[in-house]
């Protein structure tokens, strides 16, 4: 196996990867179970990418329900070492409005019952990973210069509040986030960074701001065709990121 340049995972609103030459899909079960779809293996800028869209190729799965471990491993076996996570957010604080893509450096964990560590089984060795900057220092680095060479503007930080959804949150829900020190809010950010690290691989997020979150705009209501429109325009600036980053 020929090993991958880079793995991308595609969030809401991001299915597949435009500049992706002559894709194979990779399907099957992994022993954690099923992937969310196929990884579609081609070249871009002559070099191996997979792409793996989070909630499946129709957005099916909801972000509690999606199989993070399953997907990890697929990647890990098809020999990424690097993991672009694409994730649709909301933003809470100023600089972090609708359309802006950030690269958060932190995260806080408010999910619950999602399995989240692939040491889960009985009699097996326990490793505490060390998670003290969630994403890998070195690939956001990576990937804020390669945005910069492409010149898309990529916001440098930031603190992801990762929630259980699939519902969106309260106004009292984000308040509180705010106040523990959050600027965005997603439901697919962990367990899958977590994961990642325990799986040695270097994980980076790339958060595309669709909304403000509940009671930060002046919006009285969040809609589906407003995120969706949102990601679109966002997400313009993707595929110049990602070649950028095999450059
Ligand atoms: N909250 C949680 N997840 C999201 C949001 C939000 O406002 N927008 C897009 N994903």
């Amino acid at each position: 196996m020929a090993g991958l340049d880079l793995a991308v995972i595609g969030g809401t609103g991001v299915y597949r990867l435009a500049s992706l030459e002559g894709a194979e899909a990779v399907g099957g079960d992994t022993p954690w179970g099923k992937p969310s779809g196929p990884v579609r293996v081609g070249t871009v800028a002559g070099k191996r990418v997979g792409f793996l869209a989070r909630h499946g190729e129709g957005h099916a799965l909801p972000p509690h329900r999606v199989n993070y471990r399953a997907n990890l491993w697929r990647l890990k076996e098809l020999g990424a070492r690097r993991v672009l996570a694409i994730n649709t957010v909301g933003g809470i604080t100023e600089r972090f409005a609708p359309r802006v893509l950030a690269c958060p450096d932190q995260l806080i964990d408010y999910t619950w019952g999602r399995a989240g560590s692939y040491w889960d089984g009985e009699g097996g060795e326990v490793l505490h990973v060390d998670f003290g900057d969630p994403y890998s220092p070195a690939f956001r680095a990576e990937l804020l210069a390669a945005a910069a060479r492409a010149g898309v503007a990529v916001l440098d930080g930031g603190c992801y509040g990762a929630t259980q959804g699939p519902r969106l949150e309260t106004k009292a829900e984000i308040a509180r986030l705010r106040r523990d020190g959050c600027d965005l809010v997603g439901m697919t950010g962990m367990p899958e960074a977590g994961l990642a690290r325990e799986a040695g691989l270097e994980y980076a997020c790339l958060a595309v701001v669709a909304n403000w979150a509940a009671g930060c705009g002046d919006a009285t209501e969040i809609t589906l065709a407003d995120v969706l429109a949102n990601v679109e325009a966002a997400s313009a600036g993707l595929p110049a990121v990602v070649e950028a980053l095999l450059g």
